[in-house]
């Protein structure tokens, strides 16, 4: 599906971004990725091979974005996708009013800073090479449902829709598309599901997501290789829920008795 596409993926060391890294890379992509862990850069360069390259790095820094792109021209010749994937639902849990200014401004380079300064410094490139090109950018289900004591992280995520629909308007008459993908319930180091939840309420998974398991970063994989594929040449400016049906669900959960509540005594 990527025969010699060239992407760059940021947070390629871990999590929803390794799968996008291996599962590109599986489809005949070369891959550029970010990372800021040493140690995950360095085993995933040598797990996925050939055609891979890790800049251990930390994209919230100035410059960075222009680096990767560096990397991806001198290593592979030019860059076809861009998935900005970094993202992190922050640190402590207390209510908005006592959250402060540097704390807001942490949510904001971790989640935001980094999805436009990586976009700019991409996009010339992708105009300039005239054949299209695209960009994927990682938010959350939470851009479009609430979280509590995460507001400020939510603001940030739904700024994603906006920037993506309208760079993808802005962009579309080069033929570069642009579009999101808004994952949940995704087994990652971020929020390792399977150490939160133990044997004894696995029995519930099904109560909480419709299609009865949480995710994996490869379902994610699947929809950024859609996105970042000639399958998806007339899509642009939209976001793909990658949730395993919680947003659809909203409040509804399904009952012991086989039947559905928007009530339930203990959600
Ligand atoms: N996992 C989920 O269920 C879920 C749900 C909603 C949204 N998301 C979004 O998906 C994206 C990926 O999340 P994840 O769960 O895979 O995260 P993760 O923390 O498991 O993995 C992120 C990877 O990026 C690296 N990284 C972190 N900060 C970096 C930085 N500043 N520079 C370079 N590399 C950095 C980490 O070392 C790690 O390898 C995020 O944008 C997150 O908000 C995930």
């Amino acid at each position: 599906m990527l025969e010699g596409k060239v992407a760059i993926v940021t947070g390629g060391g871990g999590g929803i971004g390794r799968g996008i890294v291996e599962r590109f890379v599986a489809e005949g992509a070369s891959v550029v990725f970010a990372e800021v862990d040493v140690d995950r850069a360095r085993e995933t360069q040598a797990a996925v091979g050939e055609r891979v390259v890790g800049v251990v790095c930390d994209v919230r820094e100035p410059h960075t974005s222009e680096a990767l792109v560096v990397a991806a021209r001198d290593n592979f010749g030019r860059v076809d996708v861009l998935v900005n994937n970094v993202g992190h639902f922050g640190g402590r849990r207390v209510a908005f009013h006592e959250q402060t200014d540097d704390e807001w401004d942490a949510l904001y380079q971790v989640n935001l800073a980094h999805v436009f300064a990586c976009s700019r410094a991409v996009l010339p490139r992708l105009v300039e090479q005239g054949d299209g090109g695209t960009i994927v950018n990682v938010s959350t289900i939470e851009a479009f449902r609430a979280i509590p004591t995460r507001a400020v992280y939510s603001a940030f995520k739904a700024a994603i829709t906006g920037f993506t629909r309208s760079l993808a308007v802005e962009y579309a008459r080069h033929g570069v598309r642009v579009n999101a993908i808004a994952p949940d319930v995704t087994e990652t180091l971020q929020v390792p599901y399977s150490r939160w939840v133990g044997p004894e309420d696995e029995h519930l998974i099904p109560t909480w997501v419709p299609l009865g398991r949480f995710g994996q970063p490869s379902d994610v994989a699947g929809v950024a290789v859609f996105l970042a594929s000639e399958l998806s040449n007339f899509v642009t400016g939209t976001t793909v829920h990658v949730d395993g049906g919680t947003f659809a669900a909203g409040g509804w959960f399904p009952t012991e008795e086989g039947g559905w509540t928007n009530r339930p005594r203990r959600p």
